[in-house]
């Protein structure tokens, strides 16, 4: 069974019909890809996945035991409080708030340290977080996505706005972790190289699903050329 399939979704905000008649499939291991223009309804289609925002119609099926909280997300970085008055540690460990009670416990403050180390910044870990660069916050936040799940991350744009050292050394995690930790990966991009070297799938939106398949088959299509691929 999949992991998640999105049956016949149609997606709105307010009656304003943002993405029509989806329908794929997303099986364990793959590395989606979300691609499409600004305002195309890639953050919404990623809400909708995460269970946040109600489809207007159809419906996104969880397989293989996959349920909410076990969904690691990075939101879009315009949807950040960059200045948020907490710790490295404390902005990571906010990452279990969906799976613990009231209160953190030995294995939360354990797969907060963890993901901190997998991340390389550890010795970050009692700074400020408001008082990082953009770059060192963007791995802190990537460490906060993924101290939630062994099973899923939802990156929305986790590479906008680094330098190409950072983007190529957290690029290199990404694989790491889907390929040696079997985490299945859901992100959204608009770095198309990135997004061809990186990917096993492609799901092009335009309002609607112009495509999803698998990146060989999307470097068949015009769509391909028409984004800048050779
Ligand atoms: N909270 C909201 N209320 C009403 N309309 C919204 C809301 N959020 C997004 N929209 C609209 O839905 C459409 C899709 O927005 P969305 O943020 O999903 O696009 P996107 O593909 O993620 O764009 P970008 O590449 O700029 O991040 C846009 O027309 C946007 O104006
Ligand atoms: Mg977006």
């Amino acid at each position: 069974m999949s992991l998640i399939n999105c049956k016949n979704l149609t997606v709105a905000y307010e009656g304003k019909t943002v993405l029509s008649n989806l329908n794929f499939e997303i099986e364990k291991g793959w590395r989606v890809f979300v691609i499409g223009e600004n305002g195309s309804g890639k953050t919404t289609l990623m809400q909708t996945m995460l269970g946040l925002k109600k489809p207007l119609e159809g419906k996104i099926i969880y397989g293989d035991g996959l349920k909410h909280n076990d969904i690691g997300y990075l939101p879009q970085q315009r949807e950040i409080k960059k200045d948020f008055p907490a710790s490295v540690y404390e902005v990571v460990l906010s990452g279990r708030l969906n799976k613990c009670g009231l209160f953190y416990t030995k294995k939360d403050k354990q797969a907060a340290l963890e993901s901190m180390a997998k991340l390389d910044i550890l010795d970050l870990k009692n700074n400020s977080f408001k008082d990082l660069s953009g770059g060192q916050q963007q791995r802190v936040l990537l460490a906060r996505a993924l101290c939630a799940t062994n099973k899923i991350l939802m990156l929305d744009e986790p590479l906008t706005g680094l330098d190409s050292k950072t983007s190529a050394y957290l690029s290199s995690l990404l694989l790491d972790l889907n390929t040696k930790h079997e985490i299945t990966l859901i992100i959204i991009s608009h770095n198309f190289e990135s997004t061809m070297n990186l990917s096993t799938h492609i799901l092009h939106l335009n309002d609607n699903q112009v495509f999803f398949g698998t990146t060989k088959d999307y470097k068949k299509t015009t769509y391909y050329k028409l984004m800048g691929g050779k």
